[in-house]
């Protein structure tokens, strides 16, 4: 975007010139060749195979769905209670959509939240204590969507294992900013977009199901694509398909695969240390800034345990994004904050510029 200074990641991330082309790839299709469905396949099993990449899981482990709403429903409707263990705890971190979602299933399992501590996180020690022997599954995000709170999922998910339960990772805030490595982390499900930090666009969303789990899950949100050979045409049958590839469900989001791909193939050529190194330095540049103003951060977390975004404290925050916006800086407001979520193509005088007129807002 020329002229404007764009730190939306955790909301909407700079479009790249080839996830433009991309998108044209594919209504050029339609408007010069009518069809080619084994192009827009193509582009979609892509973006699965390098989401798949990026995360260190098998391509077998990917399903490709339309939200992480999607994502998180498609376990929800197929997990099941084991004897006693039927809790399903989720953390105030997580976005909203996750508990709308494990609500709905409030009749099959016990449902709980785990608060999140005044300044906004949870140590180790706070799942250690909070949760239980009959517990099914934990959800948790890896960055927290409102203040960047960024948490170590491989101790979650050895302290999750050690009760028993599954661990489910919402990773839209943390996909494309951050090393992601499912095996290392022993992560059980993990869903993320391709909106945010994902440089691509809204409307597809991947879902990691580890291979030892997958075949012992019976989607109920499906389809002819989650069967082992969709081109059967066969009405009665019904045979999952191997993997997480069961959870596929209809017809893909074609045009939206395209974009993805596109934006994939961008991430996958960055190197994810360097992404996150790059970031933590706009953090600090970020918190030194902000200490010379009157605002009011909502985002006081060592380095380490932060993602790019830094939210400050606004009443009106969605005022002050329109404000902004009409002067070329683009942040994102959710609730009583101001986001600043940049991303490896921005710089620090981007972050300062943002922050001092953040700062003429307070006036
Ligand atoms: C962490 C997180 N999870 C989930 C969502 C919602 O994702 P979707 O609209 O794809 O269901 C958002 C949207 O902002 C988010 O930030």
């Amino acid at each position: 975007m020329k002229n404007k200074i764009q730190l939306s990641s955790c909301s909407q991330s700079a479009m790249h010139i080839s996830v433009k082309e991309a998108l044209q790839q594919y209504t050029d299709s339609l408007e010069h060749q009518g069809m080619n469905w084994m192009q827009w396949m193509a582009e979609c099993e892509g973006a699965r195979e390098l989401f798949a990449q990026q995360i260190n899981a098998n391509v077998n482990e990917i399903a490709i769905l339309s939200s992480v709403s999607h994502a998180a429903s498609a376990i929800a409707t197929s997990i099941k209670p084991n004897g006693r263990r039927n809790k399903v705890v989720i953390t105030d971190f997580d976005f909203p959509t996750i508990g709308h979602v494990w609500r709905s299933a409030e009749d099959e399992f016990e449902i709980s939240f785990l608060r999140q501590n005044e300044s906004g996180f949870n140590t180790l020690k706070d799942y250690e204590t909070a949760l239980s022997d009959d517990l099914l599954l934990f959800s948790t995000s890896h960055v927290n969507y409102y203040n960047g709170y960024k948490q170590n999922l491989k101790e979650i998910s050895s302290c999750v294992h050690k009760k028993g339960g599954y661990l489910f990772v919402d990773a839209y805030q943390s996909f494309g900013q951050t090393p992601i490595d499912v095996k290392d982390m022993e992560i059980d499900f993990l869903a993320a977009g391709m909106q945010k930090y994902g440089l691509g666009i809204p409307g597809i969303a991947f879902l990691y199901v580890n291979e030892k789990i997958a075949n012992e899950l019976t989607p109920k949100i499906t389809g002819w694509f989650g069967q082992v050979n969709p081109f059967a045409f066969d009405v009665r049958g019904k045979e999952y398909a191997d993997g997480a590839r069961r959870f596929d469900s209809g017809t893909f989001a074609m045009i939206n695969g395209y974009a993805a791909h596109a934006a994939l193939k961008i991430l996958n050529g960055l190197d994810m240390k360097l992404v996150e190194k790059h970031l933590e330095v706009l953090s600090d540049v970020a918190k030194q800034e902000i200490q010379k103003t009157g605002l009011e951060s909502r985002s006081q977390f060592q380095l380490t345990e932060k993602g790019s975004t830094t939210a400050v404290f606004f009443t009106n925050a969605s005022e002050v994004e329109q404000s902004l916006a009409k002067e070329g800086i683009i942040l994102s407001a959710r609730n009583d904050v101001i986001r600043i979520a940049p991303h490896y193509y921005n710089t620090e005088e981007d972050v300062k510029t943002a922050i001092q007129a953040l700062a003429k807002q307070l006036k």
